[in-house]
């Protein structure tokens, strides 16, 4: 298996993938590659730095995704965003959204390969870390193999090196973004052939996957899997992704450990005014598929939760609680619920 920085990466994702839950993730896996939100270059530039780019030093490695078409912008937001000490810089070549389309960026980018190529070249002038791109196959009738080979190429021919492909196309018309990312079908097999017919690019595969078994599966092949909904949705998966894709050794974390540091980083952010909600929100799926999930949930998100930084440990208790009576109660219970909390 080819180990290299982005075998395993954590999507970027609006509104959910923010700082408190890079720190989130990043407790769970010392290895995995983690992206922002996308940043408009234009906010960037001209808003409020410190919200938008601002991360915490253990993050690493985490790449910024930036949205954008202006070469000239990208190239200052890229500057900008590696002043911020981001390991990498993605430009966001996929993202269908309303808002997106009317600035002519994100996935419409697809049909003007020669003007993203632009764009990551003006970008690789300003910064030095690498600049990286995340594409679709194509948008709406265009011809996939065209449409991917086409981008690919031009940016390569412009310096990138690493690309990583959501799978499916984007339709631009009629379809909302969250249909976007579930109605147009998978086509696995042509990021794959992507990476056999330009073997020296590093291609990353995104797109439905939805364990640390099934990406594994796919390393081979591609250079790396991004996983996006289900490292959100079922973050306990990241514990296993050092251990299975990196191959490094000592047991997985435990939950218990997770839940401490999250108490003291809830502790240290409320200082600087972050209420606590905003931490526990991306905690939610800490306890998918344990016995006392549901209460977990409850309890993180409650009206009292969003102010109160005992509510974790409080959730915690309720948690190893609701293990350890299934555990007495049901004998086929698996010990590693117990163990793993
Ligand atoms: C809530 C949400 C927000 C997203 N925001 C972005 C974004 O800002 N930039 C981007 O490139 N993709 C964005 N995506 C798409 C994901 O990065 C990913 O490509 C997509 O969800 C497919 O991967 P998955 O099936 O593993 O979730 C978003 C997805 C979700 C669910």
């Amino acid at each position: 298996m080819m180990l290299n920085d982005h075998a395993f990466s954590v999507a970027p994702m609006m509104d959910w993938t923010d700082r408190h839950c890079r720190y989130f993730h990043r407790r769970m896996t010392a290895r995995a590659r983690l992206y922002t939100e996308m940043v408009v270059a234009d906010a960037a530039i001209h808003g409020d730095r410190n919200m938008l780019m601002g991360s915490d030093p253990s993050e690493g490695p985490v790449a910024l995704q930036l949205g954008g078409a202006e070469p000239g912008k990208l190239a200052e937001a890229a500057r900008i965003g590696e002043g911020f000490g981001y390991d990498e810089i993605n430009l966001n070549v996929g993202c269908p959204s309303d808002r997106v389309q009317s600035g002519t960026f994100g996935a419409c980018l697809m049909r003007t390969p020669e003007l993203v190529a632009e764009c990551v070249a003006a970008m690789a002038r300003a910064a030095s870390v690498p600049i990286t791109v995340k594409c679709r196959i194509g948008v709406d009738d265009q011809d996939p193999e065209e449409s991917l080979f086409s981008l690919v190429d031009n940016c390569a021919a412009a310096g990138v090196e690493t690309f990583i492909v959501h799978a499916r196309k984007a339709w631009l018309q009629g379809l909302s973004p969250k249909q976007n990312r579930d109605v147009p079908p998978l086509d696995y097999g042509l990021v794959k052939r992507l990476k056999e017919e330009r073997p020296r690019l590093r291609v990353i595969l995104n797109g439905g996957l939805k364990t640390v078994e099934e990406a594994k599966s796919h390393l081979g092949a591609v250079d790396g899997a991004m996983l996006g909904r289900a490292a959100y949705q079922t973050p306990r998966l990241l514990l296993d992704v050092d251990r299975e894709i990196f191959g490094d050794e000592g047991p997985a974390r435990r939950i218990e450990e997770i839940v401490v540091e999250m108490e003291a980083y809830i502790r240290r952010v409320s200082s600087d005014g972050v209420r606590p909600h905003h931490v526990l929100r991306h905690m939610q799926g800490l306890a998918h598929g344990l016995p006392g999930a549901r209460a977990w949930r409850r309890m993180l998100t409650e009206k009292g939760a969003a102010t109160d930084v005992g509510a974790l440990a409080r959730a915690h208790a309720s948690l190893r609680a609701a293990i350890e009576a299934a555990s007495s109660t049901a004998a086929a219970l698996d010990e590693r619920l117990v163990a793993a909390c």
